[in-house]
């Protein structure tokens, strides 16, 4: 009893200090300026406090951040090599054995108290953030819209088909703060002066309940990007796509940008629906299977109902590869869904001889 009362005194005075110390943080810290050096070339000052992810992003230096900085996303990651302070639980679970070793940390969760040293990918220097104005909105089906951007300022942009953009909810009722979550872009990239999501409601979503209860048409936006290593490779490859729901936006780009091309590649889509009222963009993909000479589109549906009239194909996705991959060895696979379906596909490709380091992913 006794040492259960001491537990319990010595927790509630930890806790008690904590919080006093977040509080006196708050209100009377004062770190001053702090200098945030990166990669050897680059120095920029900031006042101290604040956390480096939002320091380096008012100062245009854009680290990729899908869940918009609340450590849930694992995309921010620098490598620290001075100053960032020890590594905190928040940030184990997205850090291998090797990353820690690295000194790679999630520029979310550091806080910038003195000056601080790191290195990040060359190419995110490139990443620009971009005045947008909402132009188009269409409703897919029932859960998602697709959206036109018509970029303001800059005016242009260069991605490739594959990759993603940030988009930064203003505040609105539901949010006392602007968040931001990444978004596939659908459009193609030879259209450079605007750019399409597609975005499927999540219940109670802060980003996609404004997105379908609040956003209209000529509201100005930000955008920030583009980011991502899920594009098209450039090889002769035969392709095979799976995704789903609004996992279609980057599939989408990838083949309106081969079918611009009339690309000869052999290319299967699986698209994976519920039922037909999760189908859209149906006859737009029937129409490139006329316009390139290999490309074949396959809803499959998981639970049509009867009053469906479904005729196609039914049931999981994987077991259908083997009748559509002729030459796994020069096969390349491009996912696009959750955790759960990427690895179920994954592991089906890789057991019909798909390399591994073929299959390439965007997973959420
Ligand atoms: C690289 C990348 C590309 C993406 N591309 C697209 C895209 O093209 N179209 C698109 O619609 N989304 C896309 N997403 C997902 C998107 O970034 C948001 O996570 C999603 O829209 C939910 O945001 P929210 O602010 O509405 O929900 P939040 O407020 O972040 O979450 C609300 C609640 O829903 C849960 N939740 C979050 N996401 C999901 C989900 N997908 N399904 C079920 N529950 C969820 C959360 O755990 C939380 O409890 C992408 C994500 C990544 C990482
Ligand atoms: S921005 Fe998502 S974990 Fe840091």
């Amino acid at each position: 009893m006794e040492i259960l009362y001491n537990i319990l005194t010595a927790t509630i005075i930890s806790g008690s200090l904590s919080i006093i110390l977040v509080i006196a943080e708050y209100f009377f810290a004062n770190y001053g300026d702090c200098k945030i050096t990166v990669n050897n070339k680059k120095e920029i000052v900031v006042k101290g406090g604040g956390n480096l992810l939002n320091a380096l992003a008012e100062n245009k230096i854009f680290i990729p951040s899908a869940c918009g900085g609340r450590g849930s996303c694992g995309f921010c990651k620098v490598k620290a090599l001075d100053g960032a302070g020890p590594v905190l639980p928040t940030e184990k679970p997205y850090l291998s054995a090797s990353e820690l070793k690295d000194s790679i940390r999630l520029s979310c969760q550091i806080k910038v108290r003195q000056d601080i040293k790191i290195h990040i990918p060359e190419e995110l220097f490139n990443i620009k953030k971009f005045k947008a104005k909402i132009v188009e909105i269409i409703d897919y089906t029932y859960d998602i819209k697709g959206i036109t951007f018509q970029l303001l300022e800059p005016n242009t942009v260069d991605f490739k088909a594959g990759q993603y953009m940030q988009l930064e909810t203003p505040k609105y009722e539901k949010s006392k703060q602007v968040i931001s979550r990444a978004y596939s872009i659908s459009s193609i990239p030879d259209i450079k002066d605007s750019i399409q999501l597609i975005i499927r409601r999540v219940p109670d979503g802060i980003c996609t309940t404004w997105v379908h209860d609040y956003m209209k048409l000529g509201d100005i936006v930000n955008l920030v990007g583009p980011f991502g290593d899920f594009y098209i490779r450039d090889t002769e490859a035969d392709i095979i796509y799976v995704a789903g729901g609004s996992g279609k936006a980057p599939i989408k780009s990838m083949i309106e940008h081969f079918a611009k091309y009339q690309s000869t590649r052999k290319m299967t889509y699986f698209f994976g629906a519920r039922t037909t009222k999760d189908l859209y963009l149906t006859e737009e993909f029937q129409e490139y299977e006329k316009t390139m000479p290999d490309f074949t589109y396959v809803p499959v549906l998981s639970a049509p109902s009867p009053d469906d009239g479904w005729t196609g194909k039914t049931g999981f996705i994987p077991p259908y590869f083997k009748d559509y991959i002729r030459d796994p060895l020069n096969t390349e696979a491009y996912l696009c869904g959750s955790p759960g379906m990427i690895a179920a596909v994954e592991k089906e490709l890789i057991n019909l001889g798909v390399a591994k380091d073929k299959i390439y992913f965007d997973s959420f």
